[in-house]
């Protein structure tokens, strides 16, 4: 929170110094090493450079009309023209005080907010959801939260895949191998033989494969039967799809699936090729480069034996069906027609970034008025390893089910439960081991970078000592648990006054709860947040043994309750965010 303060202080005396000077990047960030105080501001050298003024001269003169001494030190001007901000003990007790009253939680919503579409976990119909489903929906959960609690306006969109020529084999399959029973029984299971029977012998039988094609041609022209079919396998796919997010936690605005769009389909093939945007090409229809920017910033060109070759996007295939692109193309066009959004977040696996990147260019091109006002972002990550870097894969070779993985998670935590708290009856330790254990994965994919591949490790996520969340989860009960024995309650006079090192730690880091948010919704990245609850809680056990809070006494009591209170307050948040509960016991 301080940043806010001391930067709107700063950037008011730039504009005295320099008049008319741009002030929108005179920011102040937490310092990088407390040896140069709490925060930080390297914003002047620039403004120095750009004017051609002498940097430590311009400090000088900004800091002669800076007052802030409510809040910090005397401004210190550091080598060519840093400014060093120490934060002033009183300072710190007041802004604790005013969290305590409920005032903020260390960040101030939104004074502009946005309106963020979020499209995460899109599964597609009639599979399984597997491992690699966990990370879009966690991810995208994860930022829809975050912006939410930031005080955005956040749309968020269940993409599914409920259209395509996978529907062919299992309309075949439907017809010819149902099994009644099985299907009741795990409709799931019974499709995926379905599709995964046809699929095996189209490739061997003409017939099959023939038959396959001429079902998909009868769905696509509306074929009731066939319509039929589907809609039910979407159903049955539905509510395994909902059975996953109530467990998950995960909650959608919209689910609107591939399918929505078919109605637009032709008509933006039309308009791409009316527009000269895309083309024939053997008897298919695709975008090809412009070439109006350079090759290599170019998604439609690729470097073949050292030359540019096109490399274009299909928008219609030479048998009249449409591509991936092309849903895209009307899904946004939808979005932006219906949400009005500032912004349109996607989330997927790192494989798709050539389309995201092609379909993000062909739309500027269909439509550049509407196209430079919205934000478009592609979220992309890795992949989750197994053993030896290989894809993480069951012992018999097959994709993990997420269903499968969740209990296997709430299994390995129910047994560290039970022996760690035999004291607790069954239904209570249950409770706290699905907590746990739904914790663990989900703070196991959000920790690392997106971007990077992971390897999955039962016993590192688990672990109760290490950045995990159940160290985490852990020194929450144990925060919420001395607030709670010490009968605290806030008063009109309560006062927090941190003053031993490891309370102003402790004190100073709660400060940033608003700066790290704010950072996970700018560059979409959770980890940001993981690391700072991490931090926070390694501050607040460090504190506990430091300092006693229930055995001290008058103010110095009631002053470390509070801030165990605003610990477990802000280690709960900041879970939340992440999708991540929290209990009273652990
Ligand atoms: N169904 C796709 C998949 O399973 C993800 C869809 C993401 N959203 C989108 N608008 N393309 O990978």
């Amino acid at each position: 929170m301080f940043h806010l303060l001391l930067e709107q202080r700063l950037q008011e005396a730039v504009a005295a110094v320099l008049p008319g000077a741009e002030t929108g990047a005179v920011l102040v960030r937490p310092a990088a090493d407390p040896k140069f105080g709490d925060y930080q501001s390297n914003a002047l050298m620039a403004l120095a450079r750009e004017r051609k003024l002498n940097p430590r001269q311009l400090a000088a003169d900004v800091v002669a009309r800076l007052d802030v001494a409510d809040l910090c030190q005397p401004i210190e001007i550091a080598g060519p023209g840093f400014l060093n901000f120490r934060i002033l003990p009183s300072a710190v007790s007041a802004l604790l005080g005013d969290a305590l009253r409920g005032r903020h939680l260390f960040f101030v919503p939104a004074a502009n907010p946005r309106t963020v579409v979020v499209d995460f976990s899109s599964p597609n119909v009639a599979k399984p959801m597997h491992v690699g489903h966990i990370r879009s929906t966690v991810l995208g959960d994860c930022l829809a939260r975050t912006l939410r609690l930031l005080g955005h306006r956040v749309v968020t969109d269940n993409h599914i895949g409920d259209w395509g020529t996978q529907f062919g084999m299992l309309i075949v399959g439907w017809k010819t191998l149902l099994d009644a029973d099985a299907l009741e029984r795990n409709a799931i299971a019974e499709l995926e033989r379905l599709y995964k029977t046809v699929s095996a012998r189209s490739k061997e039988d003409p017939a099959t494969l023939e038959r396959v094609h001429a079902e998909l041609v009868l769905l696509q022209s509306g074929d009731e039967t066939n319509l039929g079919i589907w809609h039910e396998m979407i159903r049955l796919s539905q509510v395994q799809f909902d059975t996953m997010y109530a467990r998950l936690g995960v909650k959608f605005d919209h689910t609107l699936g591939e399918s929505f769009y078919n109605p637009w389909l032709r008509g933006i093939v039309d308009e791409l090729v009316a527009k000269g945007i895309a083309r024939e090409s053997d008897g298919a229809i695709a975008v090809f480069s412009d070439r109006s920017g350079p090759p290599k910033d170019d998604p439609f060109l690729i470097q073949r034996d050292g030359e540019w070759t096109d490399n274009p996007a299909l928008v219609r295939k030479s048998d009249g069906a449409f591509n991936y692109t092309t849903t895209d193309l009307a899904t946004l066009d939808y979005r932006i027609r219906t949400w009005s959004p500032t912004e349109i977040v996607v989330v997927t696996d790192g494989r798709q970034q050539l389309h995201f990147r092609q379909f993000f260019a062909a739309f500027h091109r269909w439509k550049p008025g509407v196209a430079t006002n919205v934000k478009l972002a592609h979220v992309w990550f890795g992949s989750i390893l197994g053993d030896a870097g290989k894809p993480f894969k069951t012992r018999s070779g097959e994709t993990v089910k997420l269903a499968d993985l969740l209990d296997e998670a709430e299994e390995r935590a129910l047994a560290v439960v039970r022996e760690k708290r035999s004291d607790l009856d069954d239904a209570s330790q249950r409770e706290i081991a699905r907590v746990v254990g739904l914790g663990a994965v989900k703070y196991q994919d959000l920790l690392p970078n997106r971007q990077s591949d992971y390897v999955f490790s039962w016993d590192k996520m688990l672990a109760l000592q290490g950045n995990t969340s159940p160290y985490v989860q852990y020194q929450y009960t144990r925060a919420a648990k001395v607030a709670r024995d010490g009968d605290f309650v806030v008063g009109p006079d309560t006062k927090v006054l941190p003053v031993e090192p490891a309370e102003l730690a402790l004190a100073r880091h709660l400060a940033n709860f608003g700066i790290v948010l704010a950072s996970v919704a700018e560059e979409y990245r959770p980890n940001y947040l993981c690391n700072y609850l991490f931090e926070l809680a390694g501050l607040f056990s460090s504190f506990y043994e430091a300092c006693p809070v229930l055995k001290a006494e008058g103010p110095v009591r009631e002053s470390r309750l509070g801030l165990c209170q605003l610990v477990a307050r802000v280690l709960e948040t900041g879970l939340d965010c992440l999708g991540i509960e929290v209990t009273a016991r652990m």
